[in-house]
């Protein structure tokens, strides 16, 4: 196997649109809501904004914005030679807010081809906006852990402040972390190591004794994954805390592990109490941002988007 030259990513000026991925390792954190809460704040200080349903087998975005799509990702899935995703941009009742609809979940477009899924991550970058938010599947799937790792976007985590859900992000970070390495490398050798390890260290520590590889081999593999590490800077938001303390000790737990056993620092983007308002905001089909400005979690929007940088 021979080792390949990696170079972290250069500080570059924002490019445009700036994509921002939001996953979870458990499902119900509150990834949709987030998402719509957070793409309507922004577009209403004046950016444009898209919103991508990605989760492609059980969208749902459409009924929190409160309107039927008269068109689905589906198209764009199964349009083999589409590289564009104007096709499917719908207007939003929200003025600079399109959504890219989710798909019908159809077994087809649950599971797209590779090809469709890399035409989907380019096609992104294509788009006229300044934002791009993309709401992820929940879990560790390929799909979304292809998405949650592709190069220049912002990855956030939504948690809740318990046990299954910090340990949840955890194995979460660690499978779009080692896949990465996987899809870096293309080499069986660390493949299989990737796959008998826990941490990243344990992972580490096997290079450095494996036969398969040369002493300058393991030298340069092992500063180039501490490199890949290093550049991988999720942002963890803590939805449903009932306190700030309770979310600050949440995150730190998260990061704490994650520190330890990927050698990755999160950052923390911010925090959203529990509220029951939120179940009525989804089923008036009107974000909780736009009917209760005022409300102390429509603050916990507004604060993440200025730490965001959309003033
Ligand atoms: N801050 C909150 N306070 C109270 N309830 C909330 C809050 N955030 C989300 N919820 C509720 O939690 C449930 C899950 O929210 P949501 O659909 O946004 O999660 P999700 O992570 O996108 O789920 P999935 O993994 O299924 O996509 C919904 O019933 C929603 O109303
Ligand atoms: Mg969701």
């Amino acid at each position: 196997m021979c080792a390949v030259h990696f170079r972290p990513p250069e500080p570059e000026p924002r490019t445009r649109p700036e994509i921002i991925m939001v996953g979870s390792g458990k499902g119900g954190v509150g990834k949709t809501c987030f998402s719509v809460n957070l793409s309507v704040e922004i577009a209403r200080r004046g950016w444009r904004v898209v919103l991508l349903d990605a989760d492609l087998s059980c969208s749902n975005v459409e009924t929190l914005l409160g309107f039927q799509p008269h068109i689905r990702l589906d198209e764009f899935l199964r349009a083999h030679k589409a590289t564009r995703l104007d096709g499917v941009l719908c207007q939003t009742p929200i003025e600079n807010l399109k959504l890219i609809p989710g798909t019908t979940g159809l077994l087809d477009v649950a599971h797209p081809r590779y090809q469709r899924k890399v035409a989907l991550i380019r096609a992104l970058r294509k788009l006229d906006a300044d934002v791009v938010l993309v709401d992820l599947d929940a879990g560790a799937h390929l799909n979304t852990l292809d998405f949650f790792r592709m190069e220049q976007t912002r990855g956030i985590t939504v948690i809740n402040p318990e046990r299954t859900s910090i340990d949840n992000a955890f194995k979460f970070l660690r499978a779009a972390l080692f896949r990465q390495i996987e899809r870096f490398y293309h080499s069986p050798e660390v493949g299989l190591l990737l796959r008998r390890n826990h941490t990243l260290p344990d992972f580490l520590g096997c290079i450095q004794q494996s036969p398969a590889f040369s002493d300058d081999i393991r030298a340069s593999v092992a500063a180039e994954i501490r490199q890949i590490a290093a550049a991988f800077q999720p942002q963890v938001v803590v939805n449903k805390c009932s306190t700030v303390h309770e979310a600050n000790v949440a995150f730190n737990i998260l990061s704490k592990y994650a520190r330890q056993h990927l050698l990755i620092d999160p950052e923390f983007l911010g925090h959203i109490f529990f509220d029951q308002f939120v179940t009525e905001s989804v089923n008036s089909g009107v974000p909780f941002i736009r009917s209760k400005p005022k409300m102390q979690i429509s603050s916990c929007i507004v604060d993440m988007a200025n730490r965001l940088g959309y003033f």
